[in-house]
Formats: structure tokens, sequence, C-alpha cells
């Protein structure tokens, strides 16, 4: 057993390149995350090319950042952590390739991590460091995780089985993910990506009420006859045995969005903007000087029609899984209606919700090296032929 259990783990699935050191997966020495944001943000949204050269120009100073931040050396290190997947097949190998090299040269263990598996222990990492006397839930009990990003609406039971956590999918979306949502009504009002800070920063001036969306039942028998629009989604969903009381569908309250716009002649704040057409607001009190109230209005509905379906269905599943415990996580958890509405209403019901720092709701390779540590336990290790999975599942 090491001294000391110290996992540097690496995440570069997406547009975040970021390094992290956990010891014993529940004490955060340093985590480094470098945003691609400025680079994506001119197209709308995540380039793939530009992602990965973004990586390639990061990765070694943001490990070298990690350690230093830590105050430690490579020689310390216990094992190397890596995402393996999902995420952009590009961007992935970028992190592995480094991270197998690094492996190598230091002769440590590398262990592989399912990105998904990190968001959910960035819950369990906040839990062991707000509770360091060792107050934990790792029980048997079974917990309703929700993992809600850019790229994933996912609800899995969560199980640890001799400390290590077993998982099943028993809910998802069909199309968008929320936080996809989230970013193609910002970029269509007018605002920079990503689009969730900004719906979550100027929801608070706007009336929840105004715009009553709505989300109908989803029709599962639809999307598996293939009389559904075909998204890429659908067409992969192993949705089959999944019951239709916990999939999602974001597709359609983006059209709606648009419709409002269209019908109601709301101007982008990007449009409005006469002074500076070129470039989106830069500031909440810049967007808030360029949005009428009609379109203040229109983002408080949305986003309380896209948190209640989200709560309602996540309540759904715990109740019906028996779970007393929901762990919610992924960028979309950094949303402040989201966290006071599932907190409140697990206050009610008596279950207990909890939730990443917002810091770690995001992408970032604290959570990696964390979900690395039960894996070490168990000398669950990557082998040399370790590649990148773009479309890695969790779970069965
Ligand atoms: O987990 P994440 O960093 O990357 C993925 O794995 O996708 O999530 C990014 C997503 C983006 O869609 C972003 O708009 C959304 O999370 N997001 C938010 C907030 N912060 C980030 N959505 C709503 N409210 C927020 N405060
Ligand atoms: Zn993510």
């Amino acid at each position: 057993m090491p001294a000391r259990g110290l996992i540097l783990g690496i995440e570069s699935s997406c547009d975040e390149t970021a390094a992290a050191v956990v010891e014993r997966g529940s004490r955060t020495l340093s985590s480094v995350v470098a945003s691609q944001i400025s680079t994506h943000a001119r197209y709308g949204g995540v380039v793939p090319e530009l992602a990965s050269r973004e990586h390639l120009r990061a990765i070694v100073p943001v490990v070298r950042a990690a350690l230093v931040q830590a105050g430690i050396a490579l020689d310390d290190l216990d094992a190397i952590a890596v995402t393996s997947g999902p995420g952009l097949a590009g961007a992935l190998l970028v992190g592995i390739a480094y991270a197998k090299a690094l492996a190598f040269a230091q002769g440590l263990p590398l262990i592989a991590v399912n990105h998904l598996e990190g968001h959910i222990h960035a819950v369990l990492l906040h839990e062991a460091e707000s509770w360091p006397d060792g107050r934990s839930f790792a029980d048997d009990e079974p917990a309703l995780a929700l993992v809600v990003s850019g790229g994933h609406t996912h609800l899995y039971r969560c199980r640890p089985v001799r400390n290590i956590w077993s998982y099943k999918l028993v809910g998802r979306t069909l199309d968008d993910a929320a936080g996809e949502a989230f970013d193609k009504v910002a970029k269509l009002l007018g605002f920079g990506y990503p689009g969730g800070p900004w719906i979550d920063a100027l929801a608070r001036y706007g009336n929840p009420r105004a715009v009553p969306f709505a989300f109908a039942q989803v029709k599962r028998k639809l999307h598996l006859e293939g009389k559904a629009p075909r998204t890429k989604a659908a067409r992969t969903a192993p949705i089959a045995d999944l019951d239709p009381r916990f999939l999602f569908s974001f597709s359609g309250i983006k059209t709606a969005v648009l419709r409002y716009v269209e019908l109601n002649r709301l101007r982008p704040a990007l449009e409005r903007n006469t002074v500076r057409a070129t470039r989106p607001p830069q500031s909440k009190e810049e967007a808030l000087a360029l949005c009428p109230r009609q379109t203040l209005d229109l983002i408080a509905s949305f986003q309380c029609a896209v948190v209640g379906d989200l709560l309602k269905k996540t309540l759904a599943a715990a109740e019906s899984l028996g779970a007393r415990r929901i762990l919610v996580t992924g960028g979309v958890a950094a949303n402040r209606e989201l966290r006071a509405r599932f907190t409140a209403e697990g206050a009610r019901r008596n279950l207990r919700v909890a939730f990443p720092t917002p810091a770690l709701s995001t992408d970032n390779a604290a959570m990696i090296a964390a979900a690395a540590w039960p894996r070490f336990q168990a000398g669950e290790f990557a082998p040399p032929s370790l590649s990148a999975d773009p479309s890695l599942a969790l779970g069965k």
C-alpha cells in the first residue's frame, strides 16, 4: 500500500485541459483547469480540431502547474489516471497519449476513468472533503445520480460494491442534453458560449411564469419505431428497457423558444448591440441593458421549465428505485435555480440531495483522480494498448 495514495488525474475529453492531484480519493491537493472558451466562443460551440490543438498546447504546463500547486514532484505520485471516454476522439487522445507516456517513464500504473463516473465522483469527493472525520455516505444503499451537462442528461442507479461503484442506466435524453439546450437558447438570444451561465445569471430578472413551456411525456414507442425525428442520440440510445417516465427530450423546448422569439419579434442581444455589433454582451450589466423585459421573462420561463422537468423525472426515478440519496452533477449542476429547487424538494421529501462545488460541477481532473482511487486499490489498471472510446457507456 502506498504511503500517501497520490493520484495525478488528467482530463481532456472536451474543451478543458485539466490536471489535479488527489490524495486517497478524498483530499484535493491541486486542481488546474485551462479553459478553451475564448478559442471556441467565436464559433458558438466547441470545434473538435481546435480543441485537440489547444489540448496539445496546454497539457504540459497544466500538469506541471498541478504538481507545483500540490507541492509534490513526479516521484511522489502513486498512479496516473486519465479520462478514456466518452468525449471527442482527438481531444481524448491528447490526454491518453500524454498520461501513457508519463506513466511509462515514471514506472507508474495507469488507470482509465469514464468521464461520467468522474462527474459522479465529483460529488463523492466534495462529501468526503466536507466530512473529513469519515462521515461519508459510502454505504451500500442505492443512490440515484443525475449527470446533467453539455453532452449528457443521464440517470444512473449507483451502488458501492466492496468499495467499487457499479452503475445502471435508468434514464436518459433521447435528443439534446439539457446543457446543449441552455447553450442553443442562449446562442439564439445573442449570448456567448457557453450559454448556461448567461441564462443562470439573467433568469432571476424575469418572470418564470410568463411563458408556459410544457414538457409532454416522451413517446418512447415513436423512437423505437423510428417515427420520431432521427437524432444521433435516439439512434444509439439503449432505450428499449428504460421506463418512459425517466426519458428526457430537450429539442422541443429549443424550437418553442425559437418560435416565441420569431412570433414576438424579439431581437437578439447581439443584434441590438449597435455600438459593437460584432461581439455578444460581456457582462451581466451589459446584457441586462440590452434585454427587453420580454426576453428576460422568456429566459426565466425557459430555465424554470427545464429545471422543473429535470426535478420531476429525477424524483420519480428516486422514488421508483427506493433511493434515499440523489447526486446531481455535471456543468448544469452549477445552475443556482436547479440547486435551490432540488435542495428544497429533497428536504420536503426527506431525500439527501448532494452536489459538487460549482467549480467541480463543470469538467475538471480532480473528479478523475478521485474516481480512480477505488480502482487503484483494486489493482484495476489500464493496458498499454489503452485508446480513446468517444462513445464509452457507463454501466449497463
Ligand atoms: O460538464 P461540462 O463542463 O462539460 C460537459 O461534459 O459537457 O458541462 C458544460 C455545460 C454547458 O452546456 C454549459 O452551458 C452548462 O454546462 N452550464 C450551465 C451552467 N454552467 C455551465 N448550465 C446552466 N447553468 C449554469 N450555471
Ligand atoms: Zn463533463
